[in-house]
Order: C-alpha cells, then structure tokens, then sequence
C-alpha cells in the first residue's frame, strides 16, 4: 500500500531539484515500481545502431501494435543496481557483465545490441540524473532496468526492422516479503523453464511469463518461489524463477553449471569468486534434487534478490530443512558481496 500510494503522487517536473530527497520512507523499501525522474532512451533503425542515447522524463513510450516485442516477444532485459557508500560515491556492480549478457541474448534473438560502452555508459548516465532516488548508504539501491526490443511493425514471423534500448530505474529493498528470512521454495514438477536449445540462458522477456502460473500457485500455497528441474528427466535442479540457486555440503559449494538452460547470473558469477576465494571448493555441474535434499545449507542469488538462504524445499509433499543463520556460508558470501557493492570492503577485483 506504501507502494501504491507513492505511485499516485504526481510528478511534477518543476518542484524539485536534482538533489531534494525524495520522499521515499527508504527504511521499509520492498522490490515495487516506483515513478522516478529520468529514463534513457535510444534506438536502432536504418543502420544507425544506439548511438544518440537520450535521457528524457520517465514515462510511457509509444509503440506501434505490430511491434516485433508485443506480438514476438522479441526482447530481453537486464538488471544491475546502483548503491550509495557511507562516503557519498554512487556504485555500480558489473555493469559491463549486463551488457555481455544482453549482447549474447540478443544474438539469440536475432537483435542487434549496443555496445559495451554504449551499454555501460547509458547505466551511468541513467542512475546519476536519477540520483536523488539511489538510496541512503546501508538502505537499499537503485535498481536499473535496462530493455532491448523490437519496435519496428511486422506481420508475418521475422526479425523487427528497428529496435529500441532504453532503461529506467526504482528504488528498491528486498526482493520477497519474506525480507531477509529464509526462503521456502516448492520443488515444480508439472511446469519447465527452459529446454535445451531454448531461450532459457538468456535473459529473454519469453522466459517469465510461463513462470507466473506455478508461482502464482505456490505463493498461494504459502511458499516463497518454485525451484524447476531439468525438463528431460526431473531429476536435477535448474533454477528458481527470479533467482539461480546453490547447496553447500562440508566444504563444496555446488550450483547448476550453465549448460543453456540456467542463467548466467552476475551474482552467481560473483560468489563463486568470493566462496573460491574464501577457501570453498566450487563446481557448477549437475546437481541431483537428491543431493539438494541432503544439502547443509541452499541459497539463492540474484540481482534483485541478492544473496538468499532457504529456509526449506518442498519436494513430493515431504518438507526438507536447511541451516539458517548469521553462522552459515550463506551469510558469510553475502557480507562480503555486499561489503564490496556498498563501498566497505575493498574492491580488488575491479568489480565497482
Ligand atoms: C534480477 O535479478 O535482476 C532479475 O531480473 C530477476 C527478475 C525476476 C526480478
């Protein structure tokens, strides 16, 4: 209801100044859309590619209805965050690593993509003339969400004939209402994500839609998210719907190697880095849902959800728990991701 009421407040282009706070309660932040000041905005069309990236008023764009991303589907997205240090610098995490990962989508789907420099340059352009919604150090970040679709008109099944890359941005906190408790996920044995040789590796907009439907069911079930297994023979896990997934035994973090059916997250990425680093064995193979059942402990990663212990997993009806805590691996990879985004650790690897 926070949300929604912070959504009926008018925006008014003249009453503030690019500095004023404001007005978001940034303590009880959740993930919701919020209307900000500035959105980029550029376009691909007859051989000029991304390169008169503008930033206007954050509003509604115009599309015509035979656009290749409406009836198609032909779109990706991305998403990267912004944070405020305890010094006032603005932060990025791995920008470029959003653009890569557009860019192989969009070969995927027959796009053309900008460049990394016109990817990462429009992320920084975006979240500085939005800068008075990037949260208080300690409170949350500026999520920024970049899109790639086809906005040229086509009938007949093709690739569209212009293209538009824009990003616009909101506030966030915590992905789930669950807040930083621990997840419970419901093993989905009726539903697929992704198949071999489909889009499931990429960030496509086609990926999410199907998901809604067992979410839905599970959230009315009481559980947090759904955790998919592999579509040949439901046997090993792949991913959760907004997030990758790991387990931990003894002394080796295990999580889905990416093989096209799992997305190559930019946290996961980041915390197999950190576990190495930390002393952990890691491998990115295939994992039984057996060996998740006989897990010390599971977690979840992600841009919008961060790094995520569960809690328990749902499988055929029987309930199976994980160790929780402030003294679990989890907790320890997630202060040091976060450390590092939010300016108090170090950043040695190149990575802000
Ligand atoms: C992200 O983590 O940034 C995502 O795009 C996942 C989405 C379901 C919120």
């Amino acid at each position: 209801s926070r949300a929604s009421s912070f959504l009926q407040q008018v925006f008014e282009p003249s009453t503030y100044s690019d500095d004023e706070n404001p007005g978001v309660d940034w303590d009880n932040l959740g993930f919701y859309m919020m209307r900000t000041d500035y959105m980029y905005m550029t376009k691909c069309t007859k051989g000029e590619c991304f390169e008169q990236g503008q930033l206007s008023r954050y509003g509604n764009i115009e599309l015509s209805p035979a656009a290749g991303v409406l009836n198609y589907g032909q779109g990706l997205f991305e998403g990267t965050k912004a944070y405020r240090s305890e010094d006032g610098r603005l932060l990025l995490f791995r920008p470029e690593q959003n653009a890569i990962r557009m860019k192989m989508g969009a070969e995927r789907m027959c796009m053309p993509s900008p460049s990394i420099d016109q990817f990462v340059d429009a992320v920084k352009q975006t979240a500085i003339a939005n800068k008075r919604w990037i949260p208080p150090a300690g409170k949350g970040s500026l999520y920024l969400r970049p899109l790639l679709m086809g906005s040229g008109q086509i009938l007949g099944l093709g690739a569209a004939p212009e293209y538009i890359f824009l990003i616009y941005v909101s506030p966030v906190g915590n992905y789930f209402k669950e807040g930083f408790a621990p997840l419970n996920l419901y093993v989905e044995e009726e539903f697929d994500r992704a198949s071999r040789g489909g889009t499931g590796g990429v960030k496509s907009v086609t990926n999410y839609a199907p998901g809604l439907k067992p979410l839905t069911r599970a959230k009315s079930r009481g559980f947090s998210d759904v955790l998919y297994l592999d579509s040949v023979n439901k046997k090993f896990i792949e991913e959760v719907s907004s997030c990758n997934i790991f387990i931990l035994k003894g002394n080796v973090i295990a999580s889905p190697a990416a093989n096209g059916t799992i997305l190559e997250g930019v946290t996961r990425k980041s915390i197999i880095d950190i576990a190495r680093e930390n002393g952990y064995q890691v491998e990115e193979r295939v994992i039984t849902i057996d060996e998740l059942i006989d897990a010390d402990e599971v977690f979840c990663t992600g841009t919008a959800v961060g790094v995520a212990p569960v809690g328990s997993v749902t499988y055929k009806g029987q309930r199976i728990e994980f160790k929780t805590g402030p003294h679990t691996v989890s907790q320890e990879l997630y202060t040091t991701l976060e450390g590092i985004k939010r300016g108090l650790i170090k950043d040695n690897k190149g990575w802000i």
